[in-house]
């Protein structure tokens, strides 16, 4: 608030403070100081100023549009994002694998060293779920092409892959050579046809820039329904060419190395205008198309930061039609709206210890947005990185909603399985733990699906009358009761973990935090194979064995981590389909389970039983913290559990082993 103005027009740029990145959300939300919380969307696409003052006080300065503002009343954090998305669209229904881990680098060079590095993975057997192609599986980065020399063998490698219960996404970027020998290239050909590239200001001949592939390219207009039908056709002839599950669409601010396209931008005020707000360069044309450019919408000058918007719903659409599945669409430039359609990653970071704190703020802001299916290049884009970055950020990554590592070309190989056995134990271990708990990740993407709530939140939304928790960007929270406190300095091997007054127990041990550290900053041991992690009593945290993917780990047996509050009681619930099919809630095919425990008993309301696939899974285990005593028998839909089949430990801690169904009601009772 220290007399700060933030430019928004969205570009191709590294994350860095102040400046404008790729997406635009004129949105924000305001905790007062009696903790009533409220929103106000500006839902303007031109470029514009945010200007914060101590007063406090916050100015939009926008230079031109419509002055279309939304007030969304709270009074929580949580209720200002359920409004905010209820207007704006829900986020959508990601794919259960989706949730898995994505490996990723630009620069493998060859289909070869893709193979290596997957089967150094496999051999460390680290869960892993979904390979990306970046731009160099493609033929001179040419859009719908793959490279038959170094990627030889792609097409036959994706569908092993798919064999093996692994996914693949592909990279496409929005500019289409036109300097291809005619008839040579369908993409420019068609599209050239269908008249469906962004125009000159004439409003008739293509606005022509430069950017990844050879010569000059031209740059669909998203915002043209012949657009749409042109792009969906030629991701639909690919997918038997490449049989992709997925589409992850990259610089689409729109970016173009020029300042403007060919021959330059005309002296006039839209290229021009009287004001232009505090945007990088001071300049509307830079590293992107001039302002008087023709879309179907309106001028670019209007348009430009809803490109990749405008691309994001089209793409999610042809990639249903494709696989006759769930979509799962990455992308890179977003506005109000997109996390109906998309996943978001942060950008081209570096592989530095603050980009790795950084990467926390971007993805609680990413939660307000309405786009909660968001992470950060794990162990760094930009530069190479260090064994102790990578394995703390390996450890941070592994709780982002998306978790994917990725690299820039020309660096080092940092996927978890390069820095030898150590380190693949650690990472091993700790995408294990977040394989276990995506039972209880989807159910909250279930949450943000219908009612709208983020995915990963602050301490600040759930404890918002603490003022304390205001300006935590250290932690995180999935939902309400898993806390996240990684450590986010170089040789630490501690962290420094802020308590707000409630009860949590330690993950790992189940034993109860004291309660001298509510309220207070705690010193806790992390080192180098931990990362801090607590369960907050109060709430049932569904859970299931882990696997080398989630394909496998979706067969295995459940569980339910039930931490009690101070009255030893606790809710939860599990949202469980089939992981994949498009529409399962409207079409009323899936499980919805809530479980409540309350004075030593645990009772199962199963509140939709439609998914037949859950038929023949089952709960094996049920772990209960914060008992006060020893349980002198314990007793599972009405059947006495024999002593030998549970644990009790002295902190408070039992351990069950059980066979129920889990489309069954689940009783439980502790005498
Ligand atoms: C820029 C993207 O941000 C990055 O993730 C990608 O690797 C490169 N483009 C190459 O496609």
């Amino acid at each position: 608030m220290d007399f700060v103005t933030y430019g928004m027009f969205s570009r191709d740029q590294s994350p860095t403070p102040l400046a404008n990145l790729y997406g635009v959300h004129p949105f924000y939300m305001c905790v007062e100081d009696d903790s009533n919380a409220h929103g106000v969307l500006l839902l303007n696409s031109n470029a514009q100023d945010v200007s914060l003052s101590p007063n406090p006080s916050l100015t939009f300065r926008t230079i031109g549009g419509i002055l279309d503002f939304y007030v969304f009343l709270g009074p929580t954090p949580e209720n200002v994002i359920q409004q905010y998305t209820e207007a704006i669209g829900r986020p959508h229904m990601p794919a259960y694998w989706s949730l898995g881990f994505h490996l990723s680098r630009w620069g493998y060079a060859s289909l070869d060293v893709v193979k290596k590095t997957v089967k150094r993975m496999h051999q460390y057997d680290i869960p892993f779920d979904v390979q990306h192609f970046d731009i160099d599986y493609m033929d001179r980065r040419l859009d719908f092409t793959y490279d038959k020399t170094n990627y030889a063998g792609l097409p036959e490698y994706i569908k092993e892959l798919k064999t093996e219960g692994m996914h693949s996404v592909i990279i496409l970027d929005p500019f289409i050579s036109k300097d291809e020998e005619p008839g040579t290239y369908r993409p420019y050909d068609l599209g050239q046809e269908m008249g469906v590239w962004i125009n000159n200001s004439d409003g008739v001949t293509p606005a022509i820039g430069k950017s990844l592939p050879p010569g000059y390219s031209v740059f669909p207009d998203y915002t043209n329904p012949r657009t749409v039908e042109w792009w969906t056709q030629l991701c639909l002839e690919f997918k038997d060419v490449l049989d992709y599950d997925g589409i992850w669409i990259d610089m689409n601010e729109p970016s173009n190395e020029l300042t403007g396209q060919l021959p330059g931008c005309a002296a006039n005020d839209i290229n021009n205008p009287p004001y232009i707000p505090s945007i990088t360069g001071r300049s509307l044309a830079q590293r992107t198309l001039c302002p008087d450019s023709r879309t179907y919408l309106g001028e670019h000058y209007n348009t430009h930061s809803l490109f990749g918007w405008s691309q994001t719903a089209p793409t999610f659409h042809v990639v249903q039609q494709a696989t006759g599945k769930r979509a799962f669409v990455l992308s890179r430039s977003t506005f109000v709206g997109s996390g109906k359609h998309a996943a978001h990653w942060l950008g081209d970071n570096n592989s530095k210890w603050k980009d790795m704190h950084y990467s926390i703020i971007g993805m609680l802001e990413f939660n307000l947005f309405g786009i909660p299916f968001v992470g950060a290049d794990i162990c760094g884009f930009n530069s190479n990185t260090t064994y102790e970055l990578c394995l703390r950020w390996t450890q941070l990554g592994s709780f982002y909603p998306f978790s994917r590592n990725h690299n820039a070309e020309g660096n080092a190989a940092q996927d978890p399985a390069v820095f030898g056995a150590e380190f693949a134990k650690i990472a091993r271990s700790t995408l294990r733990i977040r394989y276990s708990l995506l039972p209880y990740l989807y159910t909250l993407f279930f949450e943000s699906h219908v009612h709208g709530n983020t995915v990963v939140r602050s301490l600040m939304h759930e404890f918002t009358s603490d003022q304390q928790t205001h300006g935590i960007d250290t932690a995180f929270l999935w939902g309400p009761a898993f806390m996240v406190a990684p450590v986010l300095q170089e040789g630490a091997r501690s962290v420094d973990v802020y308590f707000p007054e409630a009860t949590w127990f330690d993950y790992y041990t189940g034993k109860k935090i004291p309660s001298t550290w509510h309220k207070t900053y705690a010193t806790v041991h992390a080192p180098l194979n931990k990362i801090p992690l607590f369960i907050r009593g109060g709430h049932i945290l569904p859970e299931q064995a882990p696997a080398s993917t989630t394909t496998k780990s979706r067969l295995n047996p459940f569980g339910l981590i039930i931490a009690l509050d101070e009255h030893g009681e606790a809710s939860g619930s599990l949202f469980w389909d089939d992981g994949d099919s498009i529409d399962t809630i409207e079409n009323e095919n899936y499980f919805l389970a809530k479980y409540t425990f309350r004075a030593g008993r645990l009772t199962t309301e199963i509140l939709k039983n439609g998914y037949r696939g859950a038929d023949s899974l089952k709960y094996h285990k049920i772990t209960i913290l914060g008992l006060k005593r020893r349980p002198h028998a314990v007793a599972v839909n009405g059947r006495a559990v024999r002593s030998d089949s549970f644990s009790f430990e002295l902190n408070g801690k039992l351990i069950l082993g059980i066979s129920a169904p889990l489309t069954q009601e689940l009783n439980l009772a502790i005498h």
